[in-house]
């Protein structure tokens, strides 16, 4: 947990991927802007500077940094940024790769993931987007949903935060079932730096 010791806002940083359609920074930062969490968000790093995640960030003020995992140096400059916009939480939100270690050690404990399932189950590697929908109703699984949970080396094995579960209808598509997970993100991201900052 990230102790509360003052009533700072804790500043957080968005990591999108190249295709970051955005919702869960547009989720966050609505959140924040309607005081639901002890947040800001100061900083999205995306790959590309013209992804949705990128141009709504621009268009609502908050800084951009465009930064691929591609890039030489990227780890060094990676770490520059984060500490250069002094953010105390890191949200990956569709971020693509392994976080380099430099990273995850530098930011032990203060780098959170949302993933679109019932984690354990339906992680690790190659399981994103709608994947992870299809195993789950190819698994005939009665239920899904978000889990928010702390970053290590490997994919989706950190600690658990918060769950947020859902049905899954005999009738679901990936697709349906994808809208209804995504809601579950929401809350659960909302829920999860507000545990994360000590407040429930
Ligand atoms: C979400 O489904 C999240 O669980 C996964 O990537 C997706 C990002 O969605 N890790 P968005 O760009 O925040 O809408």
């Amino acid at each position: 947990m990230i102790p509360a010791e003052t009533p700072k806002k804790l500043r957080l940083a968005i990591l999108v991927g190249s295709k970051g359609r955005g919702s869960n920074l547009m989720n966050l930062l609505e959140a924040s802007a309607a005081g639901e969490i002890p947040a800001e968000v100061s900083l999205v790093v995306s790959p590309v500077a013209d992804n949705p995640a990128s141009l709504f960030a621009h268009e609502k003020g908050v800084a951009v940094q465009v930064l691929s995992p591609k890039t030489e140096d990227y780890d060094s400059k990676l770490l520059d940024t984060l500490m250069e916009h002094k953010v105390d939480l890191v949200c990956l939100a569709g971020y693509m790769t392994l976080l380099p270690n430099i990273i995850v050690r530098r930011y032990s404990g203060k780098i959170l993931n949302i993933h679109p399932a019932l984690l354990p189950k339906f992680g690790g590697k190659g399981m994103y987007g709608v994947k992870v929908h299809e195993a789950v109703i190819e698994g005939k699984e009665r239920e899904s949903g978000a889990t928010v949970h702390w970053v290590t080396e490997r994919y989706d094995e950190g600690e658990i935060v918060i769950q947020i579960r859902c049905s899954v209808e005999p009738d679901d598509t990936p697709e349906t079932l994808s809208q209804r997970v995504l809601a579950c993100e929401h809350l659960a991201y909302r829920q999860a730096i507000r545990m994360v900052a000590g407040y429930d």
